[in-house]
């Protein structure tokens, strides 16, 4: 089976990117990451893609930190295309997505968002969900659409608040969901599990 291409873009510290690349390689899903790249040139993400042997690009900041301008967009999904790519996994990726990549990986975009959207949408997630008193929360896999933290669901994981959490301990077992069911829905896709325009075709 031709392995599935995939593209991850992240911010941050990169332990979902880590848990997706040793999940694929210990369950044989036939699927790879092909390319990393990150908005921040000092973001742990790319220390692990280092360590992984994968290409990394870093793109250049650029005048805004909630999004990248256009050209610069616009790039970042050209490399991505000549990478090969063929779904596009954002993994803490901080800026809003914008047309160019829209554009190019149409219903071939999710995002790991660590609440169970549509509740707590945008930053800080789990302290959202902490502050507002709910009992339960988790993560969602979700098609990356124009609305920030708005495209249709994939999958979600339940994670209940319990006596003597506070906002980070929550965000860690939230992590621990996360890391396990990003790579579940990135398998899925990769065996068909979960129709998608693979190639830009249905
Ligand atoms: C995750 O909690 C993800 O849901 C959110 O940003 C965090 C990234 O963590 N969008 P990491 O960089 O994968 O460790």
């Amino acid at each position: 089976m031709k392995k599935l291409r995939l593209g991850v873009l992240g911010s941050g510290k990169g332990s979902n990117f880590r848990a997706l690349v040793e999940a694929l390689q210990e369950k044989g899903v036939p699927a790879e990451v092909v390319m990393v790249a990150s908005d921040r040139a000092e973001a742990g993400i790319l220390e692990w893609a280092k360590e992984f042997k994968i290409p990394t690009w870093v793109c250049p900041r650029g005048k805004w930190q909630s999004k990248l301008e256009a050209e610069i967009e616009e790039a970042l999904a050209k490399k991505l295309l000549e990478a090969g790519v063929e779904l596009v996994v954002l993994a803490g990726y901080m800026r809003v997505v914008k047309e160019p990549l829209l554009r190019s990986f149409s219903r071939r975009m999710i995002n790991i968002h660590p609440s169970l959207l549509p509740a707590f949408p945008g930053l800080r997630a789990w302290e959202q969900a902490y502050q507002a008193g709910v009992e339960e929360t988790g993560c969602t896999v979700h098609w990356v659409s124009e609305v920030v933290d708005g495209g249709a669901i994939i999958r979600q994981s339940k994670v209940r608040v319990e006596s003597g959490d506070n906002a980070e301990k929550l965000h860690a077992r939230i992590q621990v969901a996360e890391h396990k069911l990003l790579p579940e829905v990135v398998m899925d896709l990769a065996l068909g599990r979960i129709e998608f325009f693979r190639d830009g075709k249905r």
